[in-house]
């Protein structure tokens, strides 16, 4: 039978069955009489130790290459491993010339390094654990909000009209949540964004959730911290070994920093508090802190180490700040909406939100003063036709991981980065 590695060293009995495992090979060892292979096919962190005995030609079997094995799966003699094959037959698939592979034999190459090969990375135990945890984290994601899930929102139609890429899914879903309640999508959105940055893409995974009859800022952060600590706590124990290296290799102290979010019940502090607490420290800044101006990156990675490294939401943001959409607090001269993000240690911004504006006098005024009336009649529409108080999030997936892992730069958690001038792999 064939297995996986994960299964073969997961493999109940160890009584000799004959197996067959593919993969890469990690590592060559000879000795006198034996020759020890470490064979890695992605499926998890460890290695699947091959044992041949020296009839084998090493030569040919070199880091990199691609290997298939036949054997029996037994008991490992060493301490090291439970399970070990008992190589019969030893295929190479494909060869390998270690001299021009960019991944050099037991070396730990820093990440920079790696993203040159985005199309080789991958076979590292750095970039192979953060995407298995991607994955993990996209699983878990989706078990979030399965109760409330009906419909997953397509983003484009191409069929003889013009089709964009979309920057968001939230217009879509608030359409969505005026029939089904609660909804939530998750795909690719893109951005023409500074590629300098640690922390934008041009594309970008986010999940977006929007529901209705939701009347307070209050219920919409509980579901937010809700997202955030569930599909967490489901990665660490669905990938511990995967984090591990993380935590230990990549991002030290990570473990410790990540626990202590876990903890805690997030803080909330309004605009106008965090910019009275940033004027007093406003020395630290390239950008002078004011009211009715936009938090910087700086601003808010100040913010969050001034609440203790917990993630903090920042609610109410002036009204002139945000878009059209956002519902009116009609808080008199200081005039805000009731905007949401939460900033989180590391990253900075990691969720935006709001409740939404579905009162029509508001909305049709609203629109008006961005000069978009005449585009969204369809979305006034659904303030006319059965208006419900609603709200809703986008969360960055990237940054998501980035926040947990302790992953500096974006580029590094996901396969592909897509950024300015650099959108061809
Ligand atoms: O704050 P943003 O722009 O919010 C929206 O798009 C809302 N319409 C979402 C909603 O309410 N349904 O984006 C949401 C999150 C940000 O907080 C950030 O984490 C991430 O998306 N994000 C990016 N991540 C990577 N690269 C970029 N260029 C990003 N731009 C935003
Ligand atoms: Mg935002």
């Amino acid at each position: 039978a064939r297995l996986s590695v994960r299964d073969a060293l997961g493999a109940r009995s160890t009584n000799g069955e004959r197996v067959k495992v593919q993969g890469w090979i990690r590592s060559v060892r000879s000795q006198k009489e034996v020759l020890f292979l470490h064979v890695n096919d992605g499926s998890s962190l460890e290695s699947l130790q091959v044992v041949a005995d020296s009839s084998f030609d090493s030569r040919e079997l070199a880091f990199g290459s691609s290997v298939e094995v036949q054997g029996q799966l037994v008991k490992s003699p060493s301490k090291k491993q439970n399970v070990e094959l008992k190589a019969e037959k030893i295929e190479i698939v494909g060869n390998c010339d270690a001299k021009a592979f960019p991944l050099k034999y037991k070396e730990r190459h820093p990440l920079e390094y790696l993203r040159q090969y985005p199309h080789l990375r991958c076979r590292t135990n750095a970039l192979g654990s953060i995407l298995r945890i991607r994955s993990e984290a996209t699983a878990a994601i989706h078990s979030f909000f399965k109760p409330s899930s009906k419909i997953k929102v397509p983003e484009e139609n191409f069929f003889n009209v013009p089709a964009f890429l979309t920057v968001s899914g939230q217009l879509h879903l608030e359409v969505m949540s005026g029939a089904f309640t609660q909804v939530f999508t998750f795909g690719p959105t893109f951005r023409a964004e500074n590629s300098q940055s640690r922390r934008h893409l041009a594309e970008f995974y986010m999940v977006e959730a929007e529901i209705s009859f939701v009347e307070s800022l209050q219920d919409l952060m509980q579901v937010m911290e809700g997202l955030f600590k569930t599909a967490t706590m489901m990665v660490l124990s669905n990938c511990t070994e995967d984090v591990e290296l993380c935590h230990k290799f990549i991002a030290p102290g990570q473990k410790d920093r990540l626990e202590h979010m876990l903890k805690n019940n997030f803080l909330i502090i309004s605009y106008t508090e965090a910019v009275e607490i940033l004027k007093q420290a406003s020395q630290n800044f390239t950008f002078t802190p004011e009211w009715g101006v936009d938090l910087h990156t700086e601003h808010e990675k100040y913010l969050v180490k001034h609440c203790g490294n917990i993630p903090v939401f920042v609610i109410n943001y002036p009204l002139a700040l945000k878009p059209f959409y956002m519902r009116d607090n009609e808080d008199g001269p200081q005039h805000t909406v009731a905007a949401v993000d939460l900033l989180v240690p590391g990253v900075g911004e990691l969720f935006g939100g709001s409740l939404r504006e579905e009162r029509y006098h508001f909305l049709e005024q609203q629109l008006a003063r961005s000069g978009l009336t005449e585009a969204y009649q369809w979305y006034l529409d659904l303030r006319r036709f059965g208006s419900v108080p609603h709200g809703g999030f986008g969360m960055g997936f990237e940054r998501y991981l980035q926040c947990i892992l302790g992953i500096d730069n974006i580029k590094d958690v996901i396969p592909f980065p897509r950024f300015t001038h650099s959108c061809v792999l």
